[in-house]
Parts: structure tokens; sequence; C-alpha cells
């Protein structure tokens, strides 16, 4: 449907990055006005009858009319572009047609940034620990926060925990290996940095291999993290897999962790479909 919205703002696709056939990362023009907290996430529009003539055989019949999808900024809000990291769904109504695009095409961005995942939620006192753990694409708003000084300012120890089926589709690692020197090297005292990544369809070495859930109940997640999860130490978030982000949820409420809630709380979740 068209979003006949007065916030609906062209912006322009810079770069794209390949990182299997079904993910994908790209860049666009961010618009002078446009602000968003670490953790959000905009609606991105894409017109199909625009994207038709890249694709090889252009006889398909797509609608000319503009599909929007959420979609998670990956950039940090002092970034001067916007980065958005995507799946292709192969009968998808957005990605099979968003996985088209190229350098110079137009997607259109409503610019209401929406979204709780954020770390302004927790109120202080703040604990030490920050855990970040996400299946899949729902990295994204956790690179966001990781390219955001106050996040290493606040908390003495992140973890980042990252479920993907296989190694090529672990994307951003090179990224995630550099943050902790280029982030974590600004503060006065450098935060700690854990990085775990999970691979459950293929041995790799390195990765833990379970989900996620299955990894806190058998305490592999903490024994690598080097910490525990607990009431008093730890801020939660957990974004991605929607039966993930549930069976994390209970697992960490039956650890003694609560939902937060106005401002209270350990747990914070976001579910992508
Ligand atoms: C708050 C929020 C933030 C989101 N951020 C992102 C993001 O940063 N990157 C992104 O790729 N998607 C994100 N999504 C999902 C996105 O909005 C679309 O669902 C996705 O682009 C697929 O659109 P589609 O029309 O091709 O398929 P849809 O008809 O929307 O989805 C079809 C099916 O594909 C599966 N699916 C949908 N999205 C994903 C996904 N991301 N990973 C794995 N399987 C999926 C589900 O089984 C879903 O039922 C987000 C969703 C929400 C609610
Ligand atoms: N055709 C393909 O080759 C292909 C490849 C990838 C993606 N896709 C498409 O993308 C969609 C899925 O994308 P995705 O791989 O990013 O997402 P995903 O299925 O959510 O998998 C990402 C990670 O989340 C884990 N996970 C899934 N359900 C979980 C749960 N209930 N609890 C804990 N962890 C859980 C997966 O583990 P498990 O491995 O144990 O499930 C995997 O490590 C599919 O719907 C499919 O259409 C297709």
């Amino acid at each position: 449907m068209t979003d006949k919205s007065d916030n609906i703002q062209k912006v322009e696709v810079l770069s794209k990055k390949t990182w299997t056939p079904n993910l994908f990362s790209f860049t666009v023009t961010r618009p002078d006005s446009f602000k968003f907290t670490a953790g959000q996430w905009v609606r991105l529009g894409v017109n199909p009858s625009q994207l038709k003539h890249h694709v090889d055989n252009n006889t398909q019949d797509v609608p000319d009319e503009d599909i929007y999808r959420a979609y998670s900024i990956v950039s940090s809000p002092y970034d001067e572009t916007l980065e958005f990291f995507s799946i292709v769904i192969p009968d998808g109504a957005f990605t099979s047609q968003l996985q088209h695009l190229q350098v110079g095409d137009e997607l259109l961005l409503n610019t209401i940034p929406f979204g709780f995942l954020t770390l302004t939620r927790y109120q202080a006192p703040l604990p030490k620990d920050l855990w970040l753990l996400a299946t899949g694409t729902g990295l994204a708003p956790f690179l966001s926060m990781l390219q955001d000084l106050k996040t290493w300012e606040d908390y003495e120890h992140i973890v980042l925990a990252y479920s993907a089926r296989n190694q090529a589709e672990l994307a951003y690692v090179e990224l995630i290996k550099t943050l902790e020197e280029d982030f974590g090297g600004l503060v006065t005292s450098p935060a700690k940095f854990t990085f775990i990544p999970i691979v459950t369809r293929e041995e790799v070495e390195g990765a833990l291999d379970k989900r996620l859930p299955e990894l806190l109940i058998s305490g592999k997640l903490e024994q690598v993290a080097g910490e525990k999860l607990t009431k008093e130490h730890s801020h939660v978030m957990v974004c991605g897999n929607p039966d993930m982000v549930e069976d994390t949820k209970e697992t960490l409420k039956d650890m003694g962790l609560e939902m937060n809630r106005r401002g209270e709380g350990n747990i914070a979740v976001e579910n992508y479909w």
C-alpha cells in the first residue's frame, strides 16, 4: 500500500554487500533532519516496478505500488549514512524485490524512528554487565548500540552472542572483532567485550553449536563469557527469531531475571516477525 505520509523521504542506495544468496547489507543517504537512538527501526519502502529492470528475465508481473517493511538501523546515530542488514525470503513480498537493488537506486524511508529496544529504556543505576543475544539479522540493533561510545562508557562488560545457521551467515564478524579496539579503547577504563559466535548447522572452530536457550540452561554461555547472569548485575537484550525470543525470555525468567518495565528489570526483547 502506498504510504502518503509527509514523513516519507527518498534515499539513494550508496553501497551493497552480499554475504550469502540470502543475506545482504546496504547503505543509503541519511536525510539531514533524521535522528534516531541506537537500536531503533524504521519503515523502508520499495517500489518493485522500479527495480524490475535489474532482473535478467524482467517479464515477471510486479506491483507498481510501494511496499514497506520494518528495518533496524545497523549504523550508529552519529554516522553520515544509514546501513541496513537484510534477509532474502524468496517468496517474501518485500525482500524478493529488495534483493535486486543496486547502487544508485532509490528507496523510501519513513523518517519516524520506532522501537524500544534501546539502552535509554533502562533507568540508572545501571548494572555492570550488558548481554546482547541475537539470531540472524536480529544482530542489526546491537551493531548500532556497539558503535555508540556511550554503550561502552555505561557498562563494564559487554557480551554479544550471535547465532546463525552456518558460518557463511555469520555476517559482520570482522566489524565485531574491531569494536573492542575501536570503542572500548576510547573509554577511560576500557570496557571488556566478549563475542560469542554460535553456528547451529555446521561445526565451526571457535563457535558454539547449540541454540541460545540451551546454552543458557547448560550454563555454557555464562562459562564462555566468564560472567553470571543475575538480576543484580545484568541487562539482557534479545532480538530476532520470535521462537528464540520467547524461549530465551522464559529461560532468563527461570534464572531469576525480570522483564524490563518502566525502566526497572533486566530483559528487553524485539521480535522480527
Ligand atoms: C521491529 C522489526 C525490525 C526488523 N528489522 C529487520 C532487519 O533489520 N533486517 C531484516 O532482514 N528484517 C527485519 N525485519 C523483518 C522485516 O520487516 C521483513 O519481515 C523482512 O524484510 C521480510 O519481508 P518479506 O516481505 O520479504 O517477507 P514477510 O512476508 O515479511 O516474511 C515472511 C516470513 O519470512 C520470515 N522472516 C521475515 N523476516 C525475517 C528475517 N529478518 N530473518 C529471518 N526470517 C525472516 C518469517 O518466517 C516470516 O513469516 C524486522 C521486523 C520487525 C518487526
Ligand atoms: N534456502 C536457504 O538456504 C535459506 C538459508 C537461510 C535462510 N533462509 C530463509 O531465511 C529464513 C530464516 O532465516 P535465518 O536463518 O536468518 O533465521 P533463523 O531460522 O531464525 O536462524 C538463525 C539462527 O537462529 C536459530 N534459531 C532458530 N529458531 C530458534 C529457536 N526457537 N531458539 C533458539 N534459536 C533458534 C537457528 O538455529 P537452528 O539452525 O537450530 O534453527 C540459527 O542459529 C527462513 O524462513 C528461510 O526462508 C533460507
